[in-house]
């Protein structure tokens, strides 16, 4: 039973009003906002690392100025994120402990390897083909902060995308060994690429409540299925196969069928015995570790500075 407070609460969200820092909000869409904007930064964070790895391997100068471009977009993607998330009253600080000490996730994707050049496109088409699928809707979610985040995300999501594209589309189109290694790449891409929408619909715990505070826009599986129905004439263009045997196209309800990804593949990541976990969380608490002296310059900076005004 709704108090008359969240009832207006709520009418506020139906009418599509923007709900912003400073308005009253029901605790639990504060908490739910802090778990998803937070963990959506962390993923922008910890999705450096994969493409990171190839900067200093790319096999042009252009490419590796195209890469270095991208991982720098992510950088900034997740201090937007980080933003948002602090004026819900939370510090980056104590988001940022949480990542390292395992209470808080990143996108499952990035606990896969990137093993070769290859990899480097199918992550752009893939990865930031499916977080635009995600993002694009989030745009027009109820708390003001992280729309506004999500539109300026979105201006940057389409070049991530279509450079990894046109990576795919060289070696595809390359000898007959970047073929393959593209085809492998697709192989061991698509189905985690899947599991980035989430659990299916009816183990989502959480989207009955998100999607009615409009900090879901659309369920895990509607996203899923849009994803599929526009990567895979994207992978017949490439002429690569999609590595499921019941993909087919269904006339009636205008989409393709498809298998499900292996959800216990999926919670196994999730709950951190991913191929990179380990790896990925060991070099994120390094790298806050060596910037401890950074950071502590700073503040001691910031504390004379702000004496030198008072005096
Ligand atoms: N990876 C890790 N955890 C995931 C996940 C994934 N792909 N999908 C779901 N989960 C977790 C949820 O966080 C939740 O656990 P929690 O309670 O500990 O947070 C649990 O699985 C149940 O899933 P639900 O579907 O009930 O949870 P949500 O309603 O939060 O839906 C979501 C999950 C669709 C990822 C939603 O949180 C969301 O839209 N988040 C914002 C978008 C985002 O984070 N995208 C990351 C993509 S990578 C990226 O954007 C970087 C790009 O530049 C490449």
């Amino acid at each position: 039973e709704m108090s008359p407070q969240e009832q207006a609460f709520q009418d506020r969200v139906d009418k599509g009003e923007k709900i912003e820092p400073k308005d009253w909000m029901p605790e639990g869409y504060r908490k739910t906002l802090v778990r998803q904007i937070g963990q959506h930064a962390h993923s922008e964070i910890v999705g450096q690392l994969p493409e990171g790895n190839w900067i200093t391997r790319a096999p042009t100068l252009e490419r590796k100025a195209i890469l270095l471009a991208k991982v720098q977009d992510e950088a900034g993607h997740g201090l937007y994120l980080y933003s948002a998330a602090e004026t819900l009253g939370v510090s980056r600080d104590e988001l940022l402990d949480k990542l390292h000490s395992g209470k808080m996730k990143y996108s499952s994707i990035f606990n896969y390897p990137t093993l070769n050049w290859a990899d480097i496109g199918a992550v752009g088409w893939l990865v930031d083909g499916a977080a635009i699928m995600n993002q694009v809707p989030l745009q027009r979610t109820s708390y003001g902060p992280y729309s506004r985040a999500m539109i300026r995300i979105c201006k940057e999501e389409s070049f991530h995308q279509r450079q990894g594209y046109a990576i795919m589309m060289k070696m595809a189109q390359g000898t007959p060994d970047q073929k393959n290694m593209a085809q492998d790449a697709l192989n061991r891409f698509w189905f985690p690429s899947l599991m980035m929408f989430g659990p299916s619909d009816k183990d989502s715990v959480h989207s009955a409540q998100s999607m009615a505070w409009k900090i879901k826009i659309n369920t895990n599986d509607e996203l899923r299925q849009k994803f599929v129905n526009e990567t895979v004439p994207q992978a017949k263009y490439l002429g690569l196969t999609v590595p499921d045997e019941k993909l087919e196209w269904n006339e009636e309800k205008q989409g393709y069928d498809f298998s499900e990804p292996d959800w216990s593949e999926f919670f196994e990541v999730i709950k951190g015995n991913g191929p990179c976990n380990r790896e990925r969380m060991d070099a994120r608490v390094k790298a806050w570790e060596d910037g401890e002296w950074f950071r502590d310059g700073l503040n001691a900076y910031a504390d004379k500075a702000a004496d030198r005004r008072k005096a």
